[in-house]
């Protein structure tokens, strides 16, 4: 095979030396030349020099003109290849010339250790770093790798768990190198992608990654990625675990960093071929945490308790000093039923902010804005990790979160309200000292403190397998069986999950996706349930199935002491359909609702007491209603925004300033 036409070309592979990069190894500039073998091997080299993204697409063409070269003449594909080659080379080029100088702040743990970190990132594919929170783990290690000329070749990849993270950490890091946010720091959420040409480090959400690798089976963009928050253990995290585990051996050139707070950092490190971990201790303001228990132990006036609790702390906080107050409550209905209660007992001074996941990012990004009122922030777990509020002075911390958990033996999953573990509560900690000194309220003992687990379940260990198997799919991530996952779940929670998918027609006898399938692994609920809201669109009954799915979601409301199960089954008759306990279901809903519409909420609390019905439960049905409900609503399978069954919410409010006056036994402020 003699590629003759290069010569007759008279192509100028004459190259242009760039600035040698660091992260290729240095070669000489292609000599001008006449023997097209050597043309083609300039060529190639000069691939070399080219963006990430371009190489492969680069060899390709390359080879294929050469396979053909020996028959035609390849003068046009070659003169417009040598070109598209030089394009990418100086754009290359013009990047390093363009790369960010960082400077560090002084006194973060992680700038001390600098030095130590980029030696560990040069030598080795995969580098561990665990560190304490607010060590600079987040927003060091980018600059760090930018020093390395990482971000060059490729971009530097950077994911975090939620998007009201990925941007705001994308907001400090352009900061801190003195350029405008979307240029040389972008980030890229569900909501919009703000990466420009010029950007060499892009935030974005652990699902975005995700999504990407369905059209960058490579993720050829990337010459780094850094996957931050690795500890938290999701689905996505754990889906890039294993993908990231697959795809190195075949993109040497691909460096990943994983952070993690200081937990099992060896798991990590075993995953990857025991990568090097450092840890780096020490933060730089230090966190005072009170332990103040609420009062109540009765779980039916639980809400009640933790409403006192929590205006209790901000006063105390507030005893202290100025400074804005981080909230965690476990869902958007204690945020607004908290919101209510502080409107109520605080001055009109104080601005109360809600911070959750549905949110609209610029509803998210207010907790950012400056302010000259003092400021409440109620947050879901959304700001349990890597955010930085800078006015946050103090964190109350009721100790709980509302997880999805699956049960084996009921075959659901079910949202249930837990303490968080100790990991959890020290990141939610760790929300306040970042600028200044800090006082963490923990509505909860030392001792049940001591007594929660150390870490958060990984979310595979709480989520139906089935669900699992699913997304696995529709990722095509391949067999659940080969994946290498960092824990692999359990052999026979992996056949039952099967099993259910089968049943549901979720897939075919050969195991493949249906298009029944596709359409639920779009469905972020329990496959099952799932199943049941792609029926009812189907057959017009929506409405329905939404308040019995929700039911099926939470615990049963109604109860049955043992020693008063005639009364409570008499209670209950009244609810009862003799053909279909989902019927009963409905017949229970709508006697709640109505009871709703006109009772005050201590009289609800009071009636659903004597008929042996939980009141707290009644209420997590109603939210688990609602969420699923907008759920179907925005993703076009339902109607309207207004369902016959949409719980009226005016009865629904806390206690009002009179009744809690006279539950504490007088007015405050
Ligand atoms: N937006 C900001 N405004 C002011 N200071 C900030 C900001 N972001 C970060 N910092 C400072 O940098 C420090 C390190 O923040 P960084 O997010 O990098 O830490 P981290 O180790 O990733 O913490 P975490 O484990 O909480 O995610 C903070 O404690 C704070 O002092
Ligand atoms: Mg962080």
């Amino acid at each position: 095979m003699r590629p003759q036409s290069v010569r007759e070309t008279g192509l100028n592979l004459q190259f242009e030396l760039v600035t040698p990069d660091p992260t290729v190894s240095a070669s000489p500039p292609p000599p001008r030349v006449d023997d097209p073998r050597e043309a083609l091997r300039a060529l190639r080299q000069a691939i070399e020099q080219t963006m990430l993204v371009d190489q492969h697409r680069f060899r390709s063409r390359l080879r294929g003109i050469e396979r053909v070269a020996h028959q035609r003449a390849v003068d046009a594909p070659l003169s417009k290849l040598g070109d598209d080659v030089e394009r990418s080379r100086s754009r290359r080029a013009q990047r390093l010339a363009n790369l960010p100088k960082p400077a560090y702040p002084e006194n973060l743990p992680v700038v001390e250790k600098r030095h130590d970190i980029a030696d560990a990132i040069k030598h080795n594919q995969v580098l561990i770093l665990a560190g304490e929170t607010g060590s600079g783990k987040t927003t060091q290690l980018p600059k760090i790798c930018l020093e390395l000329g990482r971000g060059v070749a490729g971009l530097i990849g950077h994911t975090q768990p939620r998007r009201i993270a990925a941007r705001s950490v994308a907001a400090r890091v352009a900061q801190e190198l003195n350029t405008p946010l979307g240029q040389a720091v972008g980030y890229k959420v569900r909501f919009g992608d703000h990466v420009s040409r010029d950007t060499y480090v892009k935030l974005m959400t652990d699902g975005i990654l995700l999504a990407e690798t369905q059209g960058d089976r490579f993720l050829e963009q990337y010459d780094t990625i850094i996957l931050d928050e690795a500890h938290e253990r999701s689905l996505n995290i754990d889906f890039l675990l294993g993908y990231l585990k697959q795809l190195l051996p075949r993109r040497p050139d691909l460096k990943l960093i994983i952070t993690s707070a200081t937990i099992d950092p060896q798991g990590f490190s075993r995953h990857f071929d025991n990568a090097p971990v450092i840890e780096v201790s020490g933060r730089t303001y230090p966190v005072e945490v009170r332990y103040r228990p609420p009062g109540s132990d009765d779980p039916e006036e639980e809400d009640v308790a933790f409403q006192d609790a929590i205006l209790s702390a901000v006063d105390e906080v507030w005893r202290e000093g100025p400074g804005d107050v981080l909230v965690f409550l476990p869902g958007e209905r204690e945020i607004k039923e908290t919101a209510e209660s502080l409107r109520k007992h605080h001055p009109p001074g104080v601005e109360v902010l809600p911070l959750y996941a549905r949110l609209s990012p610029e509803d998210q990004m207010k907790v950012f804005a400056p302010h000259g009122r003092p400021r409440v922030v109620l947050s879901t777990n959304v700001a349990e990790t890597s955010l930085t509020v800078p006015g946050i002075k103090y964190v109350i911390d009721p100790g709980t979160a509302r997880l999805n958990r699956y049960s084996p033996r009921t075959k659901v999953q079910r949202l249930h309200v837990e303490p968080v573990s100790q990991a959890s509560a020290d990141q939610r900690k760790g929300r306040c000292g970042r600028v200044s000194a800090g006082i963490c309220v923990r509505l909860y003992s030392e001792e049940s403190y001591a007594a929660r687990p150390r870490f958060t379940d990984p979310e595979i260990l709480r989520t139906n397998l089935a669900s699992v198997i699913l997304q696995m799919k529709a990722l095509r991530l391949g067999e659940v069986q080969d994946f290498p996952f960092l824990e692999p779940p359990d052999y026979r929670a992996v056949r039952d999950g099967f099993a259910t998918l089968h049943e549901l027609g979720a897939i075919d006898a050969n195991n493949a996706l249906t298009s029944l399938g596709a359409a639920l692994a779009r469905l972020p609920v329990d496959p099952r349930i799932g199943r049941m809201v792609l029926a009812a669109r189907d057959e017009g009954a929506m409405d329905e199935v939404l308040v019995i799915a929700a039911a099926l979601t939470v615990q049963d409301p109604r109860e049955r002491p043992m020693d008063k199960q005639d009364a409570a089954d008499a209670a209950h008759t009244k609810f009862k359909v003799e053909t279909s306990d989902f019927l009963g279901y409905l017949k229970l809903w709508d006697w709640y609702h109505e009871q709703a519409r006109h009772l005050s909420q201590n009289k609800l609390r009071k009636l659903c007491q004597e008929n042996f019905l939980s009141y707290v439960r009644l209420r997590e049905w109603n939210e688990v209603h609602q969420q699923l409900h907008s759920l179907v609503t925005e993703m076009g399978l339902h109607h309207s925004g207004m369902s016959n069954y949409q719980a009226p919410m005016s009865n629904q409010a806390p206690m009002t300033n009179a009744q809690r006056a006279r539950r504490r036994g007088g007015a405050r402020h």
